[in-house]
């Protein structure tokens, strides 16, 4: 395939009974990118990501994932080569945090013990989990490390496109500082797409390679993190833009 854009959002609107949250959206997101979208809460950041893997259908428009339309592609299958960092982590409260991390390579690839083991292994190593934990139930973790366990079994199906949203909400700065080169090294390393949702105008500049910027249901500027610096689209990015340290 030649298309280097591998998400597009083609008119999106999104109305919820009388509400109308998403306006007539349209960007596109290439082969490699890592998409910052920030925003205040309730702008519609979460609905936006939701559509990337067809969890929420547009009430009108076009989300184009891999050449395929949403509405009219089999969702199973577009969900196989996507990883989705729910906000506010949510885990399999039954499960070992191994078997968390495990459960969709598990589901994918039944029979290879040693490779799950293995691919488990790696993941925790890569969010800074310790293997001791591995036993341990989500209800015996912290909130911080309830997201780790979040991020690494997002990252476990070794996805084409990878969703987050505010995944390094509940971490201290430390925490948080280290989870950022994590991701940044291993956007570098796979090549993967990211869509990555956050509150925070340092965390969007730092790791985007763009930044989406929306304020009630609309897109303010869509641009690289320097050409938003060097020219904020409007007074409201100027204002985000002011809270930012660099
Ligand atoms: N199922 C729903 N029914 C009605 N309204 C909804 C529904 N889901 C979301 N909304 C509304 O749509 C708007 C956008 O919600 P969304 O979750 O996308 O915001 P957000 O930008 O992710 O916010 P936050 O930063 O707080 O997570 C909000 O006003 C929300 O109340
Ligand atoms: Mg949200």
């Amino acid at each position: 395939m030649t298309d280097s854009k591998i998400i597009r959002y083609e008119n999106i609107s999104m109305v919820y009974s009388d509400s109308q949250v998403i306006s007539d959206i349209n960007f596109e997101v290439k082969k490699g990118e890592f998409v910052t979208v920030i925003g205040s809460s309730g702008c519609g950041k979460t609905t936006l990501l939701k559509m990337a893997n067809g969890l929420i259908i547009p009430t009108s428009g076009n989300v184009i994932v891999n050449g395929k339309n949403t509405r009219q592609t089999d969702l199973t299958s577009l969900r196989r080569s996507i990883g989705y960092c729910v906000q506010g982590s949510v885990l399999f409260p039954h499960m070992t945090v191994a078997k968390n991390i495990a459960y969709v390579p598990n589901l994918l690839n039944k029979r290879d013990r040693k490779k799950i083991d293995a691919a488990v292994d790696k993941w925790m190593n890569i969010v800074g989990l310790e293997f001791s934990m591995k036993e341990r139930y989500p209800y015996q973790l912290s909130g911080g490390q309830q997201q780790r366990v979040g991020i690494a079994r997002s990252l476990a199906v070794s996805p084409e496109i990878l969703l987050m949203d505010e995944p390094f909400g509940s971490v201290d700065e430390i925490t948080r500082g280290m989870l950022q080169d994590e991701i940044i090294r291993i956007h570098e390393q796979t090549g993967i797409t990211i869509l990555f949702v956050t509150h925070d105008i340092n965390e969007a500049m730092r790791l985007g390679t763009k930044v989406l910027v929306m304020d009630r249901g609309c897109v303010k500027q869509y641009d690289s993190p320097d050409a938003v610096r060097k020219n904020p689209a409007d007074e409201f990015v100027e204002k985000l833009l002011f809270r930012s340290v660099k």
